[in-house]
């Protein structure tokens, strides 16, 4: 039976079953082709959505903007020196506002507690797009990203996320990974693993999914047989500035580079990054960073892995599209 999302919030991967998700997945696919056709249609046309950023976005806000577009929908883009939330409005009292003239709310911040209560007084469905703890709607590119790379069904594909696994992209691909039965590999210095709770309900998901979960603090034994290798920033929104110098100390080891990348040991082994990344010095804090760690080829990502073939950066950040314009049409069409 194919699943019915109508009215479904999505602020964590785990809201959905893994069937959901798959359907997510391919519901995506069929957008983008009827998109490249000139087939697409509007489903959600007389739709209005409403984007609140309390942090930064190019691609989210850009995917979000352009799928209601593409179906007919409306966008009102509100962040925080343009409304009240947070400061002179709670949480609860916005999400009751907003519900009552918009058919949804997509929420970027840090706590994910409140995209929650957002979801739980809104009355509408809530998009998480990004917290500092989970990034659903960039599991959904990430993965049809992976679909469209291999000839592999997701249960028999490995993935590595090298880095800090603490935050948003770390947590989320080993959830995502075990709830879609992939082989995933968390590589990094212990103390930037994914919490333990996490961890816990990664494996607990495993045990249904036949997910296999491997945390290590070894780069070549994280990688060694992974067809797709995922990276970070090694500092994420709303950290503060001076942990830089720390944590390129505490992640250099981490650095994926053509030398980590032969250590997958397959010329067809893939590069993933949600973006932005720290790759060249073209950026005011990238080249600042790399100047002063002395790592003039990039930091969690050398330019040299990034421009080549084996990089699919681009392809994922597409995807950020098709993906959240198939959960929205699924959610509210
Ligand atoms: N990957 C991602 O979420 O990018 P933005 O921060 O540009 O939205
Ligand atoms: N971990 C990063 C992801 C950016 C898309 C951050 O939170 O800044």
């Amino acid at each position: 039976m194919t699943p019915d999302l109508r009215g479904r919030s999505f602020v964590k991967v785990l809201d959905y079953e893994p069937v959901e998700l798959r359907h997510l997945l391919d519901r995506a696919a069929v957008l983008k082709a009827e998109k490249a056709a000139g087939e697409e249609m509007r489903t959600l046309s007389g739709k209005n959505i409403a984007l609140i950023f309390e942090k930064t976005s190019t691609r989210t806000r850009a995917a979000f903007e352009v799928a209601a577009y593409d179906q007919g929908a409306h966008v009102t883009y509100l962040d925080p020196s343009g409304s009240q939330m947070g400061h002179k409005e709670s949480t609860a009292d916005t999400a009751r506002v907003l519900g009552r003239m918009y058919d949804a709310i997509e929420y970027r911040g840090s706590a994910q507690t409140v995209v929650e209560e957002l979801a739980a007084y809104a009355g509408v469905p809530v998009y998480n797009g990004l917290t500092n703890e989970w990034h659903p709607t960039q599991m959904l590119a990430d993965f049809l990203t992976m679909d469209e790379h291999t000839a592999k069904p997701l249960r028999e594909t490995v993935f590595a996320f090298v880095g800090d696994g603490r935050y948003n992209m770390g947590r989320s691909l080993l959830v995502m990974g075990a709830l879609m039965g992939c082989d995933v590999r968390m590589v990094g210095p212990r103390e930037y693993a994914p919490p333990a709770d996490v961890v816990h309900m990664a494996e607990s998901i495993a045990t249904q999914t036949g997910a296999r979960i491997t945390i290590t603090d070894d780069p070549v034994v994280g990688v060694a047989g992974a067809d797709f290798v995922h990276t970070d920033v090694w500092v994420s929104m709303g950290e503060p500035k001076d942990v830089w110098l720390s944590r390129v100390e505490d992640l250099r080891a981490y650095q994926v580079n053509a030398e980590l990348m032969a250590a997958a040991g397959s010329s067809d082994v893939k590069f993933m990054h949600c973006l932005p990344a720290f790759h060249d010095a073209n950026t005011g804090v990238g080249g600042e960073i790399m100047d002063v760690t002395g790592m003039p080829d990039g930091l969690e990502v050398t330019h040299e892995v990034f421009e080549s073939s084996a990089s699919i950066v681009f392809d994922q950040s597409e995807n950020r599209m098709h993906t959240i314009k198939a959960l929205m049409v699924e959610t509210l069409a």
